[in-house]
């Protein structure tokens, strides 16, 4: 059954009947990204006349490398060279003229033939296995993604059982080498001269070691670097890389860059983190604002308040009732976790008891499956509760 967005309800019934089939109508792009993300079989969109191109095209860039089987053809009263040229670069398969449908059938047939193919290549591609992607953002510097990042990544590693790579892709001051205390031979900025052709070996000739289970792709060590990783290799990075490991985490830039939105379409889970003071809530009602407008689903955001126990005038509840979005775990603040970092060791292998560890346990079973080992006294992961 194909999808067809438009406002016109007639337009509907014109393709039902040059198609002789059932279509759903959709009347805007919000609508087409939720029935995607409930359907994620559906693999023909038409898109109507009086669509505008830009809106077609926002679709089928946003869609094209993560759901390259899913077939956008877009009706045009007239098919002048702006919009095939359009058509061309978001990755649009057909424009078709509007009143010709023995040509809209026809571009059906294509669409489905080339869909069923890519869906068979798909197919022998997931028999390789497809970990977990893990998405950790933050709307504000500073707030602990890469604290969180590191720890957690470790946490599932679970010393050497799973395989797990962390990811940089805070491009210009990404932060994990540093907190691993590795120090840089490879970093991003080797994957721009492999643009287009990054395969599975090339990935591997950007990871560095960090032990037995963890992984790492180190950001450019200069920011003007980071203009250069393009939005298609951070896709075709995460591709091969959740081929290739049990769990991929990021560790995101605190803002809404081209990759941070590859980084949303394809995670399946994001960590959302935020402190106890008001601009670090405040841009984060922001982010997950934009997230709801976007279409990102609610069933993937997992909130996080890190340093919740500080006494900051803020309670748990205000910022529940700020963002409107239950927090899921609770870190809290130690002065021993800069002390680690500065001494060169992360928490989860210098501090396994330490409360802000076993809430990073409990953050990494809500992922696994597997309930933390260490006891909590709350479902969040740490007693903070009890300050609310
Ligand atoms: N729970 C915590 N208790 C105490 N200090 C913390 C906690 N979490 C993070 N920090 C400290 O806060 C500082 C910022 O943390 P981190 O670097 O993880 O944040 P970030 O969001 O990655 O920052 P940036 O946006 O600069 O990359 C670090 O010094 C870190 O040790
Ligand atoms: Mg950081």
């Amino acid at each position: 059954m194909a999808i067809v967005l438009t406002t016109k309800e007639t337009e509907v019934e014109q393709f039902q009947a040059a198609l002789s089939e059932k279509v759903t109508r959709l009347a805007d792009a919000q609508s087409v990204h939720e029935f995607l993300e409930k359907d994620p079989r559906e693999s023909l969109l038409i898109v109507g006349h009086l669509v505008p191109m830009g809106v077609a095209a926002d679709i089928s860039r946003r869609y094209r490398l993560i759901r390259p089987g899913l077939g956008i053809l877009v009706m045009r009263d007239l098919i002048d060279v702006p919009s095939l040229s359009e058509a061309l670069n978001s990755g649009i398969r057909e424009l078709v003229s509007t009143d010709d449908a023995n040509a809209l059938l026809q571009a059906v047939k294509r669409s489905a033939q080339l869909s069923a193919e890519i869906a068979a290549l798909d197919a022998t591609q997931e028999n390789v296995s497809s970990g977990k992607t893990v998405l950790v953002f933050g709307a504000k510097g500073g707030c602990g993604k890469t604290t969180i990042a590191t720890n957690l990544a470790l946490a599932l590693a679970d010393d050497g059982k799973k395989r797990v790579c962390l990811v940089d892709f805070d491009l210009e001051f990404g932060d994990v080498a540093i907190s691993l205390s590795l120090s840089p031979e490879v970093t991003l900025s080797a994957a721009v001269k492999m643009a287009g052709g990054l395969d599975r070996k090339a990935v591997e000739s950007l990871i560095t070691k960090y032990k037995k289970g963890l992984d790492v792709v180190i950001a450019p060590t200069k920011p003007s670097e980071a203009e250069f990783i393009s939005p298609e290799i951070a896709v075709d990075l995460l591709q091969h890389l959740r081929q290739m490991y049990d769990y991929v985490i990021i560790d995101a830039a605190p803002s809404f860059t081209e990759i941070t939105l590859r980084c949303f379409e394809m995670a399946d889970i994001y960590q959302l983190i935020t402190t106890l003071d008001v601009p670090s809530v405040k841009n984060l009602k922001v982010a997950i604002d934009t997230l709801d407008a976007l279409g990102y689903p609610r069933s993937k955001w997992h909130v996080v308040l890190n340093r919740s126990d500080a006494n900051v005038g803020l309670s748990i509840k205000d910022v529940e009732d700020l963002l409107g979005v239950e927090i899921g775990t609770l870190l809290p603040s130690s002065r021993e976790v800069p002390a680690a970092l500065n001494s060169g060791h992360t928490m989860w292998e210098s501090q396994r008891s330490h409360p802000f560890t076993a809430s990073i346990e409990h953050l990494a079973g809500n992922i696994t499956g597997k309930k933390a080992a260490v006891k909590h006294t709350t479902k969040r992961g740490w007693l903070a509760e009890s300050k609310k």
